[in-house]
């Protein structure tokens, strides 16, 4: 309940997973199934989640109900922990991992169960930036805009969820800073990067920095608009290697064809 509605998975109004109720009568029906062997149970209980409590109350219901179906002959050797550990974006302060770890442990100390765990954002999310250049300046006189070569289709978070992504320039150029919303080029208004966002001022052609863009970044990205994917660019010290290819525009027709009934 603590995350945004867009990446809650728990709860009974989304449209992820079953309750604890109908799960008991699943591993039922499962058990009278000469086909299936039943040795897990699942949960992920939502994304971005900032603090340790709520994985302490899914632990606790999975145990309760795994005892459950202890009694009735199930035996669950696997428990799959989802993902859901948070990042800094903005001013969040997630748990460190070893709180993490600690409550896990602590939660399954009197159990023998095998655990899996599935942590996405926490290992990648801040691991990447999204690099994009400042195209254009305009001003509506209500507010200032910042023109800039991604958009919407190579970050979605913004757009989605009304992230917050950090953003600042690759060389700070002065110590002016500016109230502006962040826009890529893209055919919507609701293509922007950064909303009324004080930032140290950039010039057209300025590098700027995307911050937390690894998670959920370059996968959601899209062609809409015709735009090409952006490449992937690994960076270790002082050394670099393009792990995924800027897409050409032979890419984005690759596949398609003119049906015959065209051409009649
Ligand atoms: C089943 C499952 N496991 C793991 C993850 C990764 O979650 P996160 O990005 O919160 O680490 C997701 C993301 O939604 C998921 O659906």
């Amino acid at each position: 309940p603590q995350t945004h509605p867009y990446i809650s998975t728990g709860l009974k109004k989304n449209k992820f997973g079953i309750d604890t109720k109908t799960a008991l009568e699943g591993y039922k029906s499962a058990k009278s199934l000469k086909n299936i062997k039943i040795i897990g149970i699942d949960c992920h209980i939502g994304s971005q989640i900032t603090q340790v409590q709520p994985f302490k109350d899914a632990l606790k219901s999975l145990v309760s109900l795994i005892s459950e179906l202890k009694k009735i002959g199930i035996q669950i050797k696997y428990l799959d922990m989802g993902g859901g550990l948070g990042i800094k974006y903005d001013d969040e302060s997630p748990p460190q991992l070893n709180e993490y770890a600690k409550a896990i442990v602590e939660s399954l100390k009197d159990t023998d169960l095998q655990l899996i765990l599935e942590p996405g954002r926490v290992i990648v999310g801040n691991a990447g930036i999204l690099i994009t250049r400042a195209l254009f300046r305009k001003s509506t006189g209500a507010k200032k805009f910042i023109i800039v070569d991604a958009g919407m289709n190579d970050l979605l978070r913004p757009t989605l969820y009304d992230a917050f992504h950090a953003i600042w320039p690759v060389v700070k150029s002065g110590d002016e800073f500016v109230k502006a919303d962040i826009v890529g080029p893209i055919c919507e208004s609701s293509d922007f990067l950064a909303a009324d966002r004080q930032v140290p001022d950039v010039k057209n052609g300025d590098l700027i920095a995307v911050m937390s863009a690894g998670a959920y970044g370059f996968a959601m990205s899209s062609n809409y608009c015709s735009r090409l994917r952006v490449a992937e660019v690994m960076v270790k010290d002082d050394r670099f290697h393009v792990v995924t290819q800027r897409q050409g525009y032979e890419d984005l027709v690759r596949g398609e064809s003119a049906p015959s009934f065209l051409k009649d």
